[in-house]
């Protein structure tokens, strides 16, 4: 074989043995699973009036033993749209209750959104407002 030959074997060889005789290796991160807990409290009965505190409560008995985001936090949504203001945030996820002060806001039909790995929405509950 020329030494041209000889490199350009040299190279299959190497790409064909890096792609197909590749050992796979077992992923060094951790696995966690993705915990979203509905809301138990507000209710679709509930009404609460701003400035208020209220103890928001989530059933975390189906939490996974490894969580990948165990932080909380609870905003206000109506009509599909998420308030930015911030009721909560930074919390334990498994501590399951959690108050809140109810905002200032127009009197109407909200819900609660509880973020954790994703977002769980409480039923559509009253709050008489401003
Ligand atoms: C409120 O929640 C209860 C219990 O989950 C349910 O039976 C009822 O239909 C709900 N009412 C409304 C108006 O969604
Ligand atoms: C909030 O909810 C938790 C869990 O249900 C309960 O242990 C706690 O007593 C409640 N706190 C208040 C002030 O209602
Ligand atoms: C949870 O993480 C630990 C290590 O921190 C690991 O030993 C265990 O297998 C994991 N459990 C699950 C259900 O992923
Ligand atoms: C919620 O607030 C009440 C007072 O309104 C307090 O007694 C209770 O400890 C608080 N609970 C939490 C979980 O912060």
């Amino acid at each position: 074989m020329s030494s041209l030959m000889k490199f350009f074997t040299f190279l299959f060889i190497t790409i064909f043995c890096t792609t197909s005789g590749a050992v796979p290796v077992s992923n060094p991160i951790q696995k966690r699973d993705v915990f979203v807990p509905p809301i138990t409290f507000p209710t679709n009965t509930t009404v609460w009036n701003s400035g208020e505190v209220h103890n928001v409560t989530w059933d975390i008995s189906q939490a996974p033993v490894n969580i990948t985001n165990k932080f909380g936090r609870i905003q206000l949504r109506q009509d599909g749209i998420t308030f930015p203001i911030v009721l909560a945030d930074d919390f334990d996820i498994l501590l399951g209750a959690y108050n809140i002060t109810v905002p200032n806001v127009i009197s109407g039909i909200y819900e609660l959104v509880l973020f954790g790995d994703s977002g769980n929405f409480s039923p559509d509950f009253t709050i008489n407002g401003v």
